[in-house]
């Protein structure tokens, strides 16, 4: 479970977000909507332990209060980011880096998994090297499913990808989803959410939750757009 009370956060002198509530139960996927530049990333960073923020407020794993912990243990205690745009890692494949994430597995339990993601033959090439929007999201949901965290952000998941690949990268989500998990998913357009189960969706603007509802406000954003809110 994901807990949010209040969240805060601001870079020098620049308040982002001003004052979020959220909470994610186990197997719940929440979408967060909102325009550019409305605090979403910062929001996914923030609960990661991203350093370049300051925040306060409490963010809570299940019972525990996670604010003041560095982002490698709230990755260790199961928060897991994908990113926007994904870093390569020139000299470390992909392989490698599955053990990193996952050193229970064994290659062929690693290759396997790699297989339901088309992601096989990447798995001696370095990480997000020379990969395609498509191929690199669904690397990312690859390691998700990898780490199989208590709490995945996925940060626009769907950006820059045509139709095809929206619909695959929801596909990957959907079969890959499981009831310990609580999932955030960014976007600003809907598409995505079409193709997802979604419980509750949230409307940010301007660093606040300006609306929460169910998925009728997915078809609301697309008729209306963000300047109703
Ligand atoms: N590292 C940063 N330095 C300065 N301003 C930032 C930084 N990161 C985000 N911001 C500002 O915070 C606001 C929210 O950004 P962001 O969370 O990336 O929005 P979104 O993901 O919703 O598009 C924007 O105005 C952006 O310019
Ligand atoms: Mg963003």
């Amino acid at each position: 479970m994901l807990k949010i009370e209040n969240l805060k956060a601001s870079i020098g002198e620049v308040e982002i977000l001003k004052g979020v509530d959220l909470e994610i139960k186990p197997g719940e996927l929440h979408a967060v909507m909102g325009p550019n530049g409305s605090g979403k990333s910062t929001l996914c960073h923030v609960v990661m332990g991203n350093k370049d923020y300051k925040s306060e407020g409490s963010i809570f794993i299940d019972e525990e209060e996670i604010s003041k912990k560095q982002q490698n243990e709230r990755s260790e205690m199961g928060v897991f980011q994908s990113f926007q745009y994904p870093v390569g890692l020139p000299g470390v494949t992909l392989l490698e880096f599955s053990k990193i994430i996952n050193p229970d597995l064994s290659d062929d339990e690693i290759t396997s998994l790699a297989e339901g993601f088309k992601l096989k033959e990447f798995l001696d090439r370095e990480v997000n090297v020379d990969l395609s929007g498509g191929e690199k999201k669904r690397c990312e949901l690859f390691q998700l499913t990898l780490k199989n965290p208590k709490v995945a952000l996925l940060d626009e998941i769907d950006s820059g990808l045509d139709i095809d690949a929206i619909k695959s990268v929801a596909e990957l989500i959907n079969e890959n989803r499981n009831n310990t998990t609580a999932y955030l998913i960014v976007t600003h357009y809907s598409r995505i959410l079409n193709y997802l189960d979604v419980d509750k969706v949230h409307i940010v603007v301007n660093g606040e939750i300006a609306k929460t509802g169910t998925k009728e406000l997915i078809e609301e954003v697309d008729s209306g757009g963000y300047t109703q809110y």
